[in-house]
């Protein structure tokens, strides 16, 4: 038990050092002064126009205009300016200090306003019948007890509210082919003992720090099991850029590529209404 404690103390200590050493997508606008308009544009230029283009439209930036919304682990707030430029009443939530300073920061460069708050997800420190929409965008399968995070969400949620999640996809072909096939057969993490998850640990995310945070994936089947306290359930996947498919890139059309990228994404994304 004592032992229980220590581990899940250790990994939230980890997921505060990745996440204050590398704040998440960074790295994209290294080129200019951290933290200056020219920055936070080139980082939201490269998740929006060349990595993710999917997301505004998925995440529905624009659809909750008037609405209570919730992110949990905002990072450096890059969605929540978003859901903030769409009109929604933004409060931005983080376990990592850095984050929380980071995304109010942001948010105050482009005269947007949120509340912003420090705390584990897995322990939200809100009432009951809170807000009208929760979001979370790779966040979740970052902590130790992802179902009691969700029990949260479905918690400050009130009736009839939607909550809109992304996880990581487990079969998904970054997984099968990075994780399983590169690193753990053909770089042999496997023959020296490691796990699909010490894998993920060590490269899903960036690190310059050698820090090492919990990464788990999700299944659509296990996703929706995760959600069963909500009424209504839907998943859809997304993610991938075409570097992936490696030596078959020139073969695959866009159609194709566009198929396959919605049934084996990195991203599994959960839209629930409690
Ligand atoms: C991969 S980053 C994602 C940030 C942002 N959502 C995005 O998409 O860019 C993960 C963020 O979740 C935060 N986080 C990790 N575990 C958390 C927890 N248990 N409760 C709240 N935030 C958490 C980290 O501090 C970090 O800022």
């Amino acid at each position: 038990m004592e032992n229980d404690r220590s581990q899940l103390v250790a990994e939230k200590q980890h997921a505060r050092e990745q996440w204050s050493q590398d704040p998440c997508g960074a790295k994209y606008g290294a080129k200019y002064e951290f933290a200056t308009r020219e920055f936070f544009d080139e980082v939201e230029r490269h998740r929006y126009e060349e990595y993710a283009p999917w997301m505004p439209l998925v995440m529905g930036f624009n659809d909750f205009k008037g609405k209570r919304l919730l992110e949990v682990g905002c990072g450096m707030g890059t969605d929540l300016l978003q859901f903030a430029r769409g009109g929604a009443i933004c409060t931005g939530f983080d376990l990592t200090p850095r984050s929380v300073e980071i995304s109010s920061l942001h948010l105050g460069l482009y005269d947007m306003r949120a509340d912003f708050v420090l705390g584990d997800g897995e322990r939200l420190p809100f009432a009951d019948d809170s807000f009208d929409v929760v979001y979370s965008n790779g966040v979740l399968h970052h902590t130790p007890n992802t179902e009691q995070a969700v029990r949260e969400l479905h918690r400050v949620l009130r009736p009839g509210g939607i909550a809109k999640v992304m996880l990581y996809h487990r079969n998904s072909l970054y997984y099968w082919t990075e994780i399983i096939l590169h690193r753990g057969i053909l770089r042999g993490h496997f023959l020296r003992g490691h796990s699909p998850e010490e894998i993920m640990s060590r490269y899903v995310e960036y690190s310059e720090h050698e820090a090492r945070p919990l990464v788990k994936v999700y299944s659509q089947k296990q996703a929706r099991t995760l959600f069963k306290p909500f009424a209504e359930i839907e998943t859809e996947v997304e993610q991938m850029i075409r570097e992936e498919l490696r030596v078959l890139r020139p073969l695959v059309s866009e159609k194709a590529f566009r198929r396959l990228r919605r049934s084996a994404g990195w991203n599994v994304i959960i839209t629930a209404r409690k």
